[in-house]
């Protein structure tokens, strides 16, 4: 599998303590042979945070750099339940695509804003229930299409599709997404802790709507998104640190409850609607003590 031997090819050397090499890897064009179409090296700049790697670090993976980890504890530092609503919404992600797959019928899956895989990545989830399940990624960090492969490990009967592409693209997303997805059929849209690197100016709202456009009746939104509504002064902290330390052309968005009911505008939204991850359906009874975490909602287009 390429993810671990690039991780540690990427990763800078450091002894204990002392300082962090910091820079741009190029990674040979070879190891993205039949994913990227043009020819030319990959660039991974380390020098600078970026979403996908801090939020791997959240989750305890090794594929991130010292900005990536300087990010991600300042922003546990003002808020540390980042850390636990971090892993209640990969919780979420498994919690929601059983559901798709299990009590919707869903067997097509567009996941924008894939992330690092980790464990329990959607195809996986999916194809253990109905092995025919197809499903496109799509990142637009370079990191994650280094780690592709590791995501590409689908079958003649379900295949699995990767594409390096911007979410404020939606239109060139469909038209790659169509050589794998048929969309004369239901999709479940996936954007899971991704519409908060969108900002306000690019209009994430009608990016949906535009995606949401091109879906067939009985298709799904599952999304989860930071909420600005809920300890207020500390995510405004987070967001204030994150937006110091991200990369070029990053930067986050928090947004309330309300907000994030908008994106369903269109669609009918079973129980238990809008609500923090760890309340939607979950497995078992949620612990009172359990701390505040990311608004979600799936949601059914008729
Ligand atoms: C916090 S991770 C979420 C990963 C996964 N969806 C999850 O919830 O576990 C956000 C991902 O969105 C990707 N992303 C951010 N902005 C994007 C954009 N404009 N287009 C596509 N992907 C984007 C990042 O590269 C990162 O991999």
């Amino acid at each position: 599998m390429l993810s671990r031997g690039l991780g540690a090819r990427l990763r800078p050397s450091r002894a204990p303590g002392g300082p962090v090499a910091r820079g741009v890897c190029p990674l040979p064009y070879e190891w993205f042979r039949g994913i990227l179409p043009e020819r030319g090296p990959v660039t991974i700049d380390t020098s600078v945070a970026h979403s996908a790697r801090i939020y791997d670090y959240l989750l305890g993976g090794k594929d991130n750099f010292a900005a990536d980890r300087d990010a991600a504890d300042q922003m546990v530092a003002a808020l540390p339940n980042v850390r636990p609503a971090s892993r209640m919404n990969r919780a979420f992600l498994a919690r929601a695509v059983r559901y798709l797959v299990t009590e919707c019928g869903i067997r097509q899956f567009l996941d924008i804003g894939t992330g690092i895989p980790s464990a329990g990545n959607t195809h996986e989830i999916a194809q253990s229930i109905a092995p025919q399940t197809r499903v496109v990624y799509v990142d637009n960090d370079p990191i994650v299409l280094a780690h592709a492969r590791a995501l590409l490990t689908g079958t003649a009967e379900g295949p699995v599709a990767y594409l390096h592409a911007d979410l404020r693209e939606p239109d060139a997303i469909l038209k790659d997404a169509a050589r794998t997805l048929d969309f004369s059929q239901p999709v479940a849209l996936t954007m899971l802790m991704v519409l908060h690197m969108i900002p306000d100016a690019d209009n994430p709202h009608a990016i949906v709507d535009r995606l949401l456009d091109a879906l067939a009746p009985g298709s799904y939104l599952a999304l989860s998104h930071p909420p600005n509504d809920i300890l207020p002064d500390h995510v405004m902290q987070v967001q204030q640190r994150m937006n110091e330390r991200l990369g070029p052309g990053q930067s986050m968005t928090a947004r309330s409850r309300d907000d994030v009911a908008r994106f369903f505008h269109t669609l009918d939204v079973p129980e238990p609607g809008v609500v923090q991850v760890h309340q939607w359906r979950p497995d078992r009874l949620p612990d009172p003590n359990t701390p505040a975490s990311i608004w979600c909602a799936v949601g059914r287009k008729n």
